[in-house]
C-alpha cells in the first residue's frame, strides 16, 4: 500500500484527503517511481478549487522526483535505481509512489538533489520558455515581473538578469521585497502600497517596459497594460488573484498597439525534444550558478492542506516541496 492525496470534489484545501492505495505495477512504457519529494505549484490550487476543472475523483499535483522502483514492459531508456523527475501531465504527483509514462521523465543530473528538482523543474522550464521562446529576451530589455518573490519569480528573475535584462519586480510585502532584491530585481514595487504603472513610468523615465510577465491576473492586469511601452508585450501566464478580465482588442490598439499572449507550459514541452531542451536549459543555469535553487518551505505529505492554505494566503516565498 502507498499514500496518495485524492479529491472527490472541487473546493477548499479540506477536500484533499490522504488515502492508502494499492501499489500499481507499471504498464507497458511506464515505470513506478518511489517519490522522495513533490513540488507545490499554484496550478494545483486551481485544479483543486475547480478554477481549472479536472475529471473527479482525482489525484493532485504536477511534479515530483524520486527513484525508479519498477520498470514496465518495453522500457529501455530507464532502469531501476535511476534518479528521475517529471513536471506536467495528469494530476497525481501528491503520492508516495507513482506510475508514469517514461516519455515524460527526465534523468536528474548528479548535482541536483531530488527536492530541488521536485520544487523547481516545472517553474524552471516555465522560466525557460517565457524568457527564450514566448519572447527572446536580450540585453537591455526592460521587464516587469509580478510576484517576483514567488516560486517562478525566484527562477525567472535571476535568469532574466543573466541575459542582461533590467528587472522591475512586484511583491506583496516588505519582507518579500528583500527576497526579490536578493533574486536580482533592480527595482521592487510593493503592489498595494504603490501604484504599479505610475512607479514603472517613473523608473523608466516615462517610457514603460518592453515585456510584462503577469502571473497574478485579475488584480494586476490593467496595471500591466499601462506599464508597457508602445508595441510592448504582455505575457499573461497565471491567475493567482483570479482570472484577468476579458479584453476588447481595441484596447490593445488604444494603449499603444500592444501584444498580448496567454501561454501554458504544456504547449512548450509537448514533444520529447522540447521537454529535454527545456529541462537541460534549467539544469544548466543551476550548474552555472545563475539560479541558486532555494526552497522556501518544506512540508510532510500529510501537511498538504496546510501547504495549500499558506500558498493561497501568500504566506510562502520562493518554491515549496512536500517530502515523502
Ligand atoms: N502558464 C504557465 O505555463 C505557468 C507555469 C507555472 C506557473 N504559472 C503561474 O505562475 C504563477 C506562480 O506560480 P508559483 O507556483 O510559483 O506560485 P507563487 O508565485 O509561489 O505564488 C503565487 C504568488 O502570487 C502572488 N499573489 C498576488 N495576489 C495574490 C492573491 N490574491 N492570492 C494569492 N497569491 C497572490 C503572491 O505573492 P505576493 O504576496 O508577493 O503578491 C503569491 O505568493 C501562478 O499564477 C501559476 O499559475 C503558470
Amino acid at each position: 500500500m502507498s499514500l496518495q492525496v485524492r479529491i472527490e470534489q472541487h473546493g477548499g484545501p479540506e477536500v484533499m484527503q490522504l488515502l492508502d492505495a494499492p501499489e500499481l505495477a507499471p504498464g507497458p512504457g511506464e515505470v513506478r517511481i518511489a517519490q522522495q519529494a513533490i513540488g507545490l505549484n499554484f496550478i494545483d490550487t486551481y485544479q483543486r478549487s475547480g478554477l481549472y476543472p479536472i475529471a473527479l475523483p482525482s489525484g493532485l499535483g504536477q511534479e515530483a522526483a524520486g527513484v525508479i522502483a519498477a520498470v514496465g514492459a518495453g522500457v529501455t531508456q530507464f532502469r531501476i535505481g535511476d534518479r528521475v523527475a517529471y513536471a506536467g501531465g495528469a494530476p497525481g504527483a501528491y503520492a508516495a509512489q507513482r506510475t508514469m509514462p517514461v516519455d515524460r521523465l527526465v534523468q536528474l543530473p548528479d548535482g541536483v538533489p531530488a527536492e530541488v528538482a521536485a520544487a523547481l523543474l516545472l517553474k524552471g522550464m516555465t522560466a525557460y520558455y517565457l524568457l527564450h521562446q514566448t519572447v527572446v529576451i536580450k540585453a537591455g530589455d526592460r521587464l516587469l515581473v509580478h510576484a517576483a518573490a514567488g516560486g517562478v519569480g525566484s527562477v525567472l528573475v535571476p535568469w532574466a538578469k543573466s541575459l542582461g535584462a533590467e528587472v522591475i519586480g512586484t511583491v506583496g510585502s516588505e519582507q518579500k521585497a528583500a527576497h526579490a532584491q536578493r533574486y536580482g530585481c533592480d527595482t521592487v514595487i510593493i503592489y498595494g502600497q504603490q501604484e504599479v504603472a505610475a512607479e514603472v513610468r517613473r523608473v523608466t523615465g516615462g517610457k514603460g517596459v518592453d515585456v510584462v510577465y503577469d502571473s497574478v491576473g485579475k488584480d494586476t492586469f490593467a496595471g500591466s497594460l499601462d506599464s508597457l511601452r508602445p508595441r510592448g508585450l504582455l505575457v499573461s501566464y497565471g491567475n493567482a488573484s483570479g482570472k484577468p478580465p476579458a479584453i476588447d482588442p481595441g484596447t490593445l490598439m488604444q494603449k499603444g498597439s500592444l501584444f498580448l499572449t496567454r501561454p501554458m507550459l504544456a504547449h512548450y514541452i509537448a514533444t520529447r525534444a522540447e521537454l529535454e531542451t527545456a529541462a537541460a536549459a534549467f539544469f544548466q543555469v543551476i550548474a552555472d550558478g545563475i539560479v541558486k535553487p532555494e526552497i522556501g518551505q518544506r512540508y510532510a505529505l500529510d501537511e498538504v492542506q496546510l501547504a495549500h492554505r499558506e500558498l493561497e494566503a501568500r504566506a510562502t516565498r520562493g518554491a515549496s516541496v512536500m517530502l515523502v
